[in-house]
């Protein structure tokens, strides 16, 4: 279709050139180079208060950056308005908390974006919906609101209304670990067949398992710097800095 014939070639889907960050004293980013190409799954993991949620913020400008540079396929981040409405459209966010409207049902959710900011008409906008919401696997919960859905359903949702906008890319920060046990395979099981059908992925997680079957990279961050990055068999097996290896250690215990 047209909208995927870019004339970028090799070109990266997203690239992150030497940003900086500070809140106050605190460096919170520190020098990060990273970049995703397309289709590419890349996993980022790390300690509590490494950066990786501001990291995840910065690409889609829910953060400003201090210094450096945040390229979508070779375009710097737009500044303000309509463009930068455009640009968050293209890289679907979900969150640990679902975020959805609790007033309206599953479906409004789901339509909302695309006929509001899309101008995609109703009858599109609900078809398109439907889909979706099948192919997470809430279809039937359609016309409830959701406060009536458990977590995993809702989250599921919420991964839905991100795929309604059609975007370049999906940003996940840790979206299971709000969820109870049993519901956190439902909403990964959905996050690996987006990855197998080719879509391009950010994944903030701790569940280490869905990383080593779906990411092509994982990336360890710790006090504000990526210390690490290799495919999830380096980086599980033979993790290179003592940093990565307590941290693995850390969570091995759980
Ligand atoms: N708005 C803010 N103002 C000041 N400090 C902040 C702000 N947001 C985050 N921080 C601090 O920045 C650091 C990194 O936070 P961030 O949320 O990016 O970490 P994280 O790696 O996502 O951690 P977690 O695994 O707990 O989600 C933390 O020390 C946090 O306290
Ligand atoms: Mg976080």
């Amino acid at each position: 279709m047209a909208q995927s014939t870019s004339s970028t070639g090799n070109q990266p889907l997203i690239e992150l050139r030497h940003v900086d960050k500070h809140y106050g004293d605190l460096h919170v980013l520190n020098d990060i180079n990273l970049s995703v190409d397309r289709g590419e799954v890349v996993v980022v993991i790390g300690p509590s208060g490494s950066g990786k949620s501001t990291m995840c913020r910065t690409i889609n400008r829910l953060e400003t950056i201090d210094s450096g540079e945040i390229l979508i396929e070779g375009e710097p981040l737009p500044q303000e308005g309509k463009d930068l409405a455009r640009m968050r459209a293209e890289l679907g966010m979900v969150f640990q908390q679902f975020n959805l409207f609790a007033h309206m049902t599953v479906l409004q959710n789901v339509m909302l974006g695309p006929v509001d900011v899309l101008g995609v008409s109703k009858d599109e906008a609900r078809e398109r919906a439907m889909d979706l919401l099948g192919r997470v696997g809430v279809a039937e919960q359609a016309d409830k609101v959701p406060a009536q859905l458990s977590g995993g359903q809702q989250q599921r949702v919420a991964i839905a209304r991100s795929l309604a906008m059609q975007p370049k890319a999906m940003l996940f920060d840790e979206p299971t670990s709000a969820l109870d046990p049993e519901m956190i395979n439902e909403v990964l099981e959905v996050m690996v067949r987006l990855a197998q059908q080719g879509m391009t992925m950010i994944v903030i997680t701790h569940e280490m398992n869905f990383a080593r079957r779906v990411a092509d990279r994982v990336v360890f961050m710790a006090d504000g710097q990526i210390v690490e990055t290799g495919t999830p068999d380096e980086f599980f097996d033979h993790p290179q800095t003592k940093r990565a290896q307590d941290f693995l250690n850390s969570i091995k215990d759980h």
